[in-house]
């Protein structure tokens, strides 16, 4: 890939406003490439990239917002989660950050009756960060919510200007440019490390991860890069709406960025097996995944999201359905707040 394809076209175009520290780390797993015998495996450390309350993949995707909320005038940022959203503590954070207001709906996304579940992790740290925090018992679903149009028009009847940022920023116009960028971030450290990610294993819920990468990707390779995988690992245990979802954005995502064509079905791929029982319980699975990672590694993932994917990425690999001459980087989100409500997995 010369230095042209590491561009991808049309992102340039998109105000983005610096809540990151800059690239995320990319970095190699050696042990874990051994245990498993297979591909190599490298990880991707968003969950390093900012120091606005430990950042995540939601404080990428909000630096391609921010400059919407800043043009709008609104002084509460309102949005939505389960009760240990990652996404809401990044909005408290990134609102803490503009001086702004956030209103922050938790459902119960999750039947995880931990006793600490509703006070530890990500909503303690959005309540230390001052964020209007509204516990609500409605359940899981990742589409536009009555519980967060309720809370938008409740903050105008008080007289506030509210700015709307729905789950996990997906369903938001723009929601998607920031893991476009990351695609061309991760083009620009390949020739810098002299290595071809062909494969990207990332967790998909909400969607606009997922859908963002294979925007940024599809471009760079119309730009004449080289061709590669992006699998998405579900985590919703809701696959259908999943698989909708980023779809809609990749396509939403690559209009913005000028790709001029319309996603193929062969670019779009998420695969079941590892979401666990519900969305927020995990399994075997999961709970293997994250103490394999954390013993062979010392990195940490959660029972959320990541301990799924990194359970994804392991028997992909062990099983040869990545195949051992792959290089496969593992975007690595972020979320590790939730663990401080799921000791009870990790008792013995
Ligand atoms: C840590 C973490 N990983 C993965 C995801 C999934 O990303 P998305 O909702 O964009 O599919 C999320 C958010 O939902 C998250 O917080």
């Amino acid at each position: 890939m010369n230095a042209s394809h590491a561009l991808v076209p049309g992102i340039a175009g998109h105000q983005r406003y610096p809540l990151t520290f800059g690239p995320s780390p990319i970095h190699k797993l050696q042990r874990l490439t051994e245990n498993l015998g297979g591909a190599q495996i490298w990880a991707k450390r968003d969950d390093c990239i900012s120091g606005l309350a430990f950042g995540g993949n939601k404080t990428r995707k909000l630096e391609y917002i921010v400059p919407d909320i800043l043009a709008s005038g609104a002084d509460t940022i309102v949005s939505i989660g389960g009760v240990q959203s990652n996404h809401t503590r990044q909005v408290a954070a990134t609102a803490a950050h503009l001086g702004l207001k956030a209103r922050l709906v938790q459902e119960r996304w999750v039947d995880w009756d931990d006793p600490v579940n509703d006070k530890v992790g990500n909503i303690e740290l959005s309540r230390i960060m001052g964020a209007d925090v509204r516990l609500d018992p409605r359940g899981f679903d990742i589409g536009i919510r009555d519980s967060w149009e309720e809370a938008i028009a409740d903050v105008k009847a008080n007289g506030g200007t509210p700015y709307a940022i729905p789950a996990g920023g997906s369903v938001h116009p723009l929601g998607g440019l920031g893991y476009a960028h990351w695609a061309q971030e991760v083009a620009e450290q390949e020739q810098l490390l002299g290595i071809f990610f062909d494969t990207i294993i990332v967790c998909a819920v909400t969607g606009s991860t997922q859908a963002g990468m294979i925007a940024g990707f599809a471009a760079l390779e119309d730009a004449g890069g080289r061709p590669r995988k992006v699998i998405g690992i579900d985590a919703s245990a809701t696959l259908d709406k999943t698989i909708e979802q980023v779809t809609r954005i990749a396509n939403n995502t690559a209009d913005l960025i000028g790709l001029g064509r319309a996603l193929r079905d062969d670019e779009i791929t998420i695969l079941p097996g590892w979401e666990g029982p519900a969305y927020g319980i995990p399994d075997t699975s999961t709970i293997n995944a994250i103490t394999s990672l954390g013993s062979l590694e010392g990195v940490i993932v959660d029972p959320v999201y990541e301990g799924k994917s990194m359970a994804g990425l392991m028997d992909l690999v062990r099983d040869g359905r990545i195949s051992a001459d792959s290089n496969v980087l593992y975007a690595h989100l972020g979320g590790q707040l939730a663990l401080n409500a799921y000791s009870s997995e990790f008792n013995s």
